[in-house]
């Protein structure tokens, strides 16, 4: 075969292996490719599998058609690739072996000799001159092992990418490609993203018209697709809308959950629903629809206080190959004591950015009312973003979504003319840079909006996630026509040029501002202002709504009480009735932000 006019792939197709690496099924066989480029000298890129010595040998030899070969550029030592490095040796006694340091150790361990004689040892940046060919190599450390080099031809312009880009199947079987490339990545190199992303970014900096693995076709057509899939995979991307369901069953309870759940996830909207049984599908189909998805739900049977053997197999895939940026929801099944879903949530804790569902589902041996239900509210949780872009599912009146809009967290300052003064204000921004203005909108019943419309000024603190709730307690939950919120500070006060008070401390920013239009909004009065100063006075980042709400704010207690809480501050109210015209205690919030306490 012929990659260009002088590129030639002199590789081999295996259709007898029953498992690659010893584990990994390959129904259409596996190629080993190797390579040959002629020039004035001429370089062998790799050998193949011990298997197939004598095909690879005169596959080599018609190549070369009387000619010998200069050089053997050997990229990676897995033996599927250098068992007929000692061979190539014998059979070409005035070759040089090229290679890196690494490699050239492993040759000294798996054939007791390391060519010292004969020998070219290279590294990152080097090059070798075939004549109007030029090899660069290019270090790819842990793609997958820690020899591999690639090769840049930059005449040709051709990558010879090692393993990267390769695929289980032999080459004389018409497949797709994604699909056993990705079980391959996943398999094999799937460990080792942040090396792959590493490559990635050096082969950006190369034109590259051609791709030669080392498995797998060559790549000669839409680079840009195939480029795009390694760039999610070695992210940890989701490269595929949809949702995984990965179980085990013992007497079929598990599974009959599961294809409950894949029927409400599909009725819900989910694109694409793959379930696998992991105790008679394929373990490495598993692993890379894992790694496919954004979400996964596991289930399975507490097994011996455990959970069953072939799950703890399969996480075990995940977390050793870098399993993160998921959704996962988890199914446990137990007779008498359930464990599984504590089980796996403890084996996946190491595993970064993994939103676990509020949601799991217990099944005490067999569905029931209860078990259903939970399902139910799994599949609506899972298919949240589904429904929601779909019109005929979507609930299109759904003033939630105000909660999304991300604040920070703010005391403004004031002073009446006799004292100062402080509130919380989330609802601050931005709105021109030229000049900058900024839109500050405070509630009418706020003794600060009153006093800020009188007095055009004030200064905006931005608190940094430094503030305790105490800050918040002072500033939030009480007037300051009633109250000197001030008062334990008295002689440490600081002030901005406009004679404000700024805080001391808990803030990372102030800006001193003076208003220049006042719109009226009924229950608030919107500022826009101009800013007089502007002074930083820390790196820490800025409080918002969301970090208050998950990091500072107590949680309330509620244990064991029967009532209501207020969501603002936690207070808890208790017995059967919120009065419609109660009003929160501590921070003076009215019912509408009490919710029952669940
Ligand atoms: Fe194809 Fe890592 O050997």
């Amino acid at each position: 075969m012929t990659v260009t006019n002088d590129i030639k792939y002199v590789g081999v197709n295996d259709h007898a292996i029953d498992l690659f690496e010893g584990q990994y099924d390959v129904p259409n066989g596996m190629a080993y490719n190797s390579y040959v480029i002629m020039d004035e000298k001429i370089a062998v890129m790799d050998t193949v599998d011990k298997n197939f010595t004598h095909e690879w040998l005169d596959n080599l030899a018609n190549a070369l058609n009387g000619r010998k070969p200069d050089y053997l550029v050997v990229q990676h030592m897995e033996p599927d690739h250098s068992a007929n490095i000692v061979n190539f040796a014998k059979n070409y006694p005035d070759a040089t072996i090229v290679s890196s340091s690494k490699a050239f150790t492993m040759m000294k361990n798996f054939f007791g000799q390391e060519f010292e004689d004969r020998r070219i040892e290279v590294k990152e940046g080097d090059t070798l001159s075939l004549g109007k060919h030029t090899l660069n190599f290019v270090a790819a450390p842990m793609v997958h092992w820690p020899e591999v080099i690639m090769t840049y031809d930059s005449c040709d312009k051709v990558l010879f990418s090692a393993d990267g880009f390769g695929k289980f199947g032999a080459l004389d079987v018409e497949e797709d490609w994604a699909c056993e490339a990705r079980r391959y990545y996943f398999g094999i190199v799937g460990k080792y993203g942040a090396q792959v992303q590493a490559v990635l970014k050096k082969a950006a900096g190369l034109d590259i018209q051609i791709i030669c693995p080392l498995h797998g076709p060559v790549l000669s057509e839409n680079l840009g697709y195939y480029l795009n899939l390694y760039n999610i995979w070695s992210s940890y991307g989701v490269e595929s809308d949809g949702i995984v369901i990965a179980y085990t069953s013992v007497y079929g309870h598990t599974k009959k959950a599961v294809e409950l759940l894949a029927d409400k996830l599909k009725a819900n909207g989910c694109p694409k629903v793959a379930v696998t049984d992991l105790a008679r599908d394929d373990m490495a189909e598993a692993v890379e629809d894992a790694f496919r998805y954004g979400k996964i739900v596991l289930a399975t049977t507490t097994y011996n206080a455990e959970i069953f053997p072939f799950m703890r197999e399969f996480i075990n895939h995940l977390v050793e190959r870098g399993f993160k940026n998921k959704t996962v929801g988890l199914i446990e099944n137990g007779s008498w004591a359930p464990l599984a879903a504590k089980t796996m949530k403890s084996m996946l804790e190491g595993c970064k950015n993994l939103t676990f569902t509020d949601t799991t589902v217990k099944i005490l041996s067999a569905l029931n009312d209860e078990s259903k239900a939970q399902i139910d509210a799994l599949a609506d949780e899972l298919c949240m973003d589904y429904k929601a872009q779909r019109d005929e599912t979507a609930n299109k009146n759904d003033l939630t979504a105000l909660f999304k809009i991300g604040y920070g967290l703010y005391v403004v300052t004031s002073n009446d003319g006799k004292r100062d003064n402080g509130l919380i204000v989330n609802t601050i921004s931005q709105v021109t840079s030229s000049p900058n203005r900024v839109a500050v909108c405070i509630n009418k019943d706020n003794y600060s909006h009153h006093v800020i419309k009188q007095t055009g000024i004030m200064n905006v603190n931005c608190l940094s996630v430094e503030a305790p709730f105490s800050v918040f307690e002072c500033f939030g939950f009480r007037s300051g026509r009633n109250v000197d919120k001030f008062e334990n500070e008295k002689d440490n006060l600081l002030r901005s040029d406009n004679g404000l008070v700024f805080l001391s401390k808990y803030i990372n920013a102030f800006m001193s501002l003076k208003v220049e239009q006042y719109v009226d909004l009924d229950t608030h009065g919107m500022f826009i202002c101009t800013v007089t100063e502007a002074r930083v006075l820390s790196d820490k980042e800025t409080m918002t709504y969301t970090y208050y709400q998950a990091n500072v704010k107590p949680k309330p207690e509620t244990e064991g009480k029967k009532g209501y809480v207020c969501k603002v501050c936690g207070y808890v109210y208790e017995g059967d009735e919120l009065p419609e015209d109660f009003v929160c205690p501590l921070c003076k919030h009215g019912a509408a932000d009490f919710e029952p306490i669940s």
